[in-house]
């Protein structure tokens, strides 16, 4: 438990258990001095009542010995009457002030203090002999023992049977012929009431410390544990923690305040996820468009290297076109004046066969860089590859390659030129059996894709081939860039492919697993159809 008493300005709880505490220990002494007033009051009456008797009963009993003047009988009853415990001395004065009758002998002819109540209490002046309205009875004291005591007092009236008395010496109009006076102890009065203080103060102590420890107790439990762990869930949450809750079950405003505290935090979790999710969702977005940017990047040099590549091919084919088809005409013209089978016959054969093979490699060239013109239309995608597989699988390099197709029942029409889709497909289906050694499956698969927010098809040539290796990728596009032998492949066939689907306003990537297969994805920008 936390020392709230250490910095009590810092702490509810400590400033309600000490106003509370305060007021209590306030109360507990009102209620303390008002009780002992109380007593001492209540025991002073019960004291003037049995002390006014006392005087009454001593007056009586002395009335008639006093009447008869028989002065023995009268002082014996006052020596009679003293002798009970608490009972300091009774005297009996006349109305002059001077002891007439005492219990204590040496007194008798002493005359009455002037100061004390006993004369103070009838007269303003003790001399002139004028009574006071209200005539005062009693007065409380210090005894020589330091006790309290209670002097009471009580006048004889000048009856009737007193004037008339032929020895006595009080003429008629005297009203009062002496009074009486006893001194009474109140020390075991005084000890009652110590003793009483005493266990009230008890108590009145034990009260205060119970109720300060209960309260303690209460607070704790209501309030400095419950705000505790508020603080200490805020510090939490303010040190970063947000999967702490603060579990108090209680339905009072503390209570409320921490569910409405945990579902603060719950919510500030939810946005801290969230932020969370959208820095990584815009941490990959940014990776995306980087690689989309690298790749754009990459293809830009590619295009431009091709197709300054394509112009110088363009010159040389031209140049080159020519002479080549002299060289071919003039060699048919010299076989025909051979004789058949002769070996210039034969030889002519291979000048043509290698003069052919040129050609071929000059129109791939001029293909290459779009020398050839191009016919503007509408290529339907599924009607193209179905139309160049019919076309290829009856040649003897496709017999034994199986053909899949997985085209979609969509119709995807691109804006272009129809052969030069189909030169597209040939080129990927001529690689996919070399790489198969013109044994395996290609499966040809087409589906609309969206690429920028804009309709695309999507073409898959696969192949089960050898597949490419990793540093002949980034190659494969260039042109002249083969791994077949020399009178087999000139590597101009992905090139033209690459300068056809760029031309189109498409896209070409490979993926190829080296050993397991290839797969060319080319990528169409869809048209509505026109037809
Ligand atoms: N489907 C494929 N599987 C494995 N390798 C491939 C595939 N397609 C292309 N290649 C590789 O890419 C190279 C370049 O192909 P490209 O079509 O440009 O030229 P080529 O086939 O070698 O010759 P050409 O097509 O001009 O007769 C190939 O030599 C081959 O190594
Ligand atoms: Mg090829």
């Amino acid at each position: 438990m936390k020392n709230i008493f250490a910095n009590p300005e810092k702490s509810i709880a400590a400033k309600l258990i000490i106003a509370t505490g305060l007021l209590i220990v306030a109360l507990s002494f009102i209620f303390w001095f008002a009780t002992l007033k109380k007593q001492e009051n209540d025991i002073m009456s019960i004291a003037l009542k049995y002390g006014g008797s006392f005087v009454e009963f001593a007056k009586e009993s002395s009335r008639h010995s006093m009447l008869t003047q028989n002065n023995e009988q009268t002082q014996e009853i006052l020596e009679t009457l003293s002798t009970p415990e608490g009972v300091q001395g009774v005297r009996i004065f006349d109305h002059e002030g001077t002891v007439a009758f005492s219990s204590e002998k040496e007194d008798i002819g002493k005359p009455v203090n002037k100061d004390s109540i006993s004369c103070k209490g009838c007269h303003t002046d003790p001399g002139t002999g004028t009574l006071l309205p209200n005539a005062k009875s009693w007065s409380v004291y210090k005894d020589t023992e330091d006790a309290t005591a209670l002097k009471l007092i009580s006048q004889i009236p000048n009856e009737a049977s007193c004037a008339s008395s032929s020895c006595h010496l009080s003429p008629e109009h005297q009203k009062i012929i002496g009074f009486v006076e006893a001194d009474l102890s109140l020390a075991l009065l005084d000890e009652a009431l110590f003793k009483q203080g005493l266990a009230l103060t008890a108590y009145v102590v034990i009260f205060v410390i119970a109720v300060s420890i209960f309260l303690g107790i209460i607070n704790y439990k209501i309030v400095t544990n419950p705000v505790q762990k508020l603080s200490d869930g805020m510090e939490k949450v303010a040190g970063g923690d947000l999967e702490h809750s603060v579990k108090i079950d209680s339905i009072d405003e503390i209570g409320v305040l921490a569910s409405t505290f945990n579902s603060m935090i719950t919510d500030l979790k939810e946005a801290a996820d969230q932020k969370a999710r959208w820095t990584q969702t815009l941490e990959e977005e940014v990776a995306k468009k980087t690689e989309e940017i690298q790749r754009t990047q990459t293809g830009l040099i590619q295009t431009e290297k091709l197709a300054s590549l394509g112009r110088m091919a363009a010159g040389v084919a031209h140049a080159i076109n020519n002479p080549l088809t002299g060289v071919v005409t003039f060699s048919h013209l010299m076989k025909q004046r051979c004789e058949p089978g002769s070996d210039d016959a034969e030889d002519l054969d291979v000048i043509i066969e290698q003069a052919e093979r040129c050609a071929k490699i000059i129109k791939n060239l001029l293909t290459f860089a779009r020398a050839t013109p191009s016919e503007k239309g509408q290529i339907v995608v599924n009607n193209v590859i179905s139309k160049t597989m019919t076309l290829v699988k009856n040649q003897e390099k496709f017999h034994n390659v199986k053909f899949h197709m997985d085209l979609t029942k969509d119709q995807l029409v691109a804006n272009g030129d129809g052969t030069q889709f189909q030169q597209i497909c040939l080129n990927m289906f001529l690689n996919a059996a070399d790489a198969m050694k013109l044994r395996g499956d290609i499966t040809i698969k087409s589906h609309q894709v969206e690429e920028n927010g804009k309709p695309h098809a999507e073409i898959i040539f696969s192949d089960t081939g050898s597949g490419i290796k990793e540093e002949n990728l980034p190659k494969l596009f260039e042109p002249f860039f083969t791994t077949k032998p020399v009178d087999k492949g000139t590597g101009l066939g992905l090139s033209i492919t690459h300068g056809i689907v760029k031309h189109l306003g498409g896209s070409i990537r490979v993926e190829s697993t080296l050993g397991e297969g290839t797969s060319f994805i080319v990528r169409l920008p869809l048209v509505e159809p026109t037809v």
